[in-house]
């Protein structure tokens, strides 16, 4: 089977995880997820996940009310770590192979992140989650997922969300918003679309590795996004994917 993109990193918001939870884990959703993830494995792709810590913990709000924005920062990387480890277990219950890497050392819980051992793993069709961000304050799990991508050489980002593409407007709130099949990074970034932070845009621009956005609630996506269907929206084209 001609795939195109053989090597993904995926970018999970920390919100997929809280189901239909005000806050934090829902057990019932993580299946949910760990069931889609195991499709993409099934298609012997090699997956490699960011995921977010916004289900715990908002490092960006709890800075606007008050807290030290390196505290908060690290707070959130903190809560990665928990949804990192949560769907590692997930993942092990449907049968997949994952390892968790933590770009801030805590032995006891995961593997530290290294680079080539990640690679190893993902050789070895093992789902490879990162987690605690860049283990630095300041980068968003966003811009994680970029720098990650480039690090392992992915040949896409799928970024997951709760819509189902990139408009241009906010189709909440607009009615003549109208969705994009494909669109620049720097179109994204000049009409400020908010899709990933400019920080993560601007890294994919210049590494040339496209980011396909997508409904992750509809059953199925993940699939088809990997099986080359048209799916979301993708910034900066196949023509870049570096297969
Ligand atoms: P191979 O070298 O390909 O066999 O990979 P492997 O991950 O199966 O072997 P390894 O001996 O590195 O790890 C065995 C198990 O221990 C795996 O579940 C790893 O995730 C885990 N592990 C490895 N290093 C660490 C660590 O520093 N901390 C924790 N908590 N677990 C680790």
């Amino acid at each position: 089977m001609s795939l195109p993109y053989k090597r993904v990193l995926l970018k999970l918001s920390g919100e997929a995880f809280k189901g239909e939870r005000e806050y934090g884990i829902d057990p019932k959703f993580l299946l949910y997820v760990a069931n889609e993830l195991k499709e993409a494995v099934d298609l012997e792709v090699e997956l490699a996940i960011v995921i977010g810590g916004g289900n715990i913990f908002r490092g960006m709000s709890a800075a606007e009310n008050g807290m030290d924005r390196v505290t908060a920062d690290y707070t959130g990387m903190l809560a990665t770590v928990m949804n990192a480890v949560a769907l590692r277990d997930a993942l092990e219950k449907v049968g997949v192979d994952a390892r968790v890497q933590t770009a801030i050392e805590m032995k006891a819980i995961a593997e530290p992140f290294i680079l080539n051992k990640a690679i190893r793993h993902l050789k070895k069709q093992r789902v490879v989650i990162f987690a605690a961000g860049t283990g630095n304050p300041y980068f968003t799990t966003d811009t994680t997922s970029a720098l990650r991508a480039a690090e392992i050489d992915a040949h896409a980002i799928l970024k997951a969300t709760k819509v189902d593409g990139v408009y241009s407007k906010d189709p909440k709130s607009h009615s003549d918003a109208i969705k994009y099949d494909s669109i620049s990074y720097l179109d994204v970034l000049q009409q400020e679309l908010l899709v990933m932070d400019s920080t993560a845009i601007s890294l994919s621009k210049d590494n040339n590795i496209p980011i396909v956005v997508f409904d992750f609630l509809e059953k199925g996506n993940i699939r088809k996004v990997l099986l080359g269907e048209t799916v979301g929206t993708t910034i900066g084209g196949l023509e870049n994917a570096r297969v």
